[in-house]
């Protein structure tokens, strides 16, 4: 892990509107997070990331920022192999994923805006840059994770989808546990008027220990941008790009496209 000058060339980002709304699910209900999307769905994945960071890393990686870690249920796989650092806009996420990972380095903070001034082997940017709604906001997360990809890195998107993938649908679930009980419906749509983004409304409900059932309505903005945006958004920081289809197993990610974003070993300190 290196430690790069403020004089490096990576302009120090403005502080992004922190008025967008927080998802419940990210907020009040964040301990309800578990029961929708369980750390057991996430191996496959974070074997391939883990692949993914090894086949095109110009070294051995041993270090890992996962910007965007919510529950840490990727980093809880990725581990054993990487020294995870996490980061999180969300209070309540990061102390989801502090019981399940007491091992990793927690930070609070935004992907849009964050500098470390210091460098990773791997960047990874899972599911959580999908909340980048506007092509703004997508370069300045793609910006964060150039800044702290170390020269020889890899930075690793996985948006849910590209504008090439995305259909509109419904999904349910659920888990139960001790106690209490999530069932949930996911409906995708895109308004008319939507440019860049689309909007994910979650229908909770949720059993406690006495019967009693809550339903909560929650909508999250996400972003969707083509694979060529992508390409281009990645490449004008200054990694090489390089677009990635993969079958996925998590539910709504058929087809999914992983973008990376491979930082030169050569020139890269300027
Ligand atoms: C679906 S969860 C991520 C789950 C994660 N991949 C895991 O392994 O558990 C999405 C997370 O993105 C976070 N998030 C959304 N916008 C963010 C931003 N601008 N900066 C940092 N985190 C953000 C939310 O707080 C939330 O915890």
């Amino acid at each position: 892990m290196g430690s790069p000058k403020r004089s490096n060339g990576v302009p120090e980002m403005a502080e992004p509107d922190r008025s967008d709304p927080v998802p419940l699910l990210y907020g009040e209900l964040a301990d309800w997070y578990p029961l929708l999307t369980p750390v057991d769905d996430y191996a496959d994945e974070a074997g391939l990331y883990l692949r993914l960071f090894e086949d095109h890393c110009r070294h051995a990686p041993r270090t890992l920022l996962d910007l965007g870690s919510g529950g840490g249920h990727v980093a809880a796989y990725l581990k054993a192999t990487l020294r995870c650092t996490l980061v999180d806009l969300s209070p309540a996420m990061l102390a989801l994923s502090r019981r399940l990972n007491p091992e990793c380095e927690h930070l609070q903070g935004d992907m849009r805006a964050l500098r470390l001034w210091r460098t990773f082997d791997g960047v990874l940017l899972h599911d959580a840059v999908s909340y980048m709604a506007t092509r703004e906001d997508l370069a300045r997360a793609i910006a964060t994770a150039y800044a702290h990809t170390a020269p020889g890195g890899v930075a690793l998107f996985q948006p849910d989808f590209v504008a090439e993938t995305f259909a509109p649908g419904t999904e349910t679930g659920g888990n139960d546990a001790e106690g209490r009980a999530l069932r949930y419906l996911e409906w995708r749509w895109a308004p008319a008027s939507c440019g860049s983004s689309y909007v994910t409304d979650m229908a909770y409900l949720l059993r406690d220990t006495n019967d009693a059932l809550e339903v909560h309505h929650d909508r999250h903005q996400m972003g969707l941008f083509s694979q060529a945006d992508w390409l281009e958004l990645i490449g004008a920081t200054g990694f090489q790009p390089l677009a990635i289809a993969v079958a996925h197993s998590s539910p709504g990610e058929a087809g999914a496209v992983v973008l990376l974003g491979l930082r030169p070993v050569m020139g890269s300190e300027s």
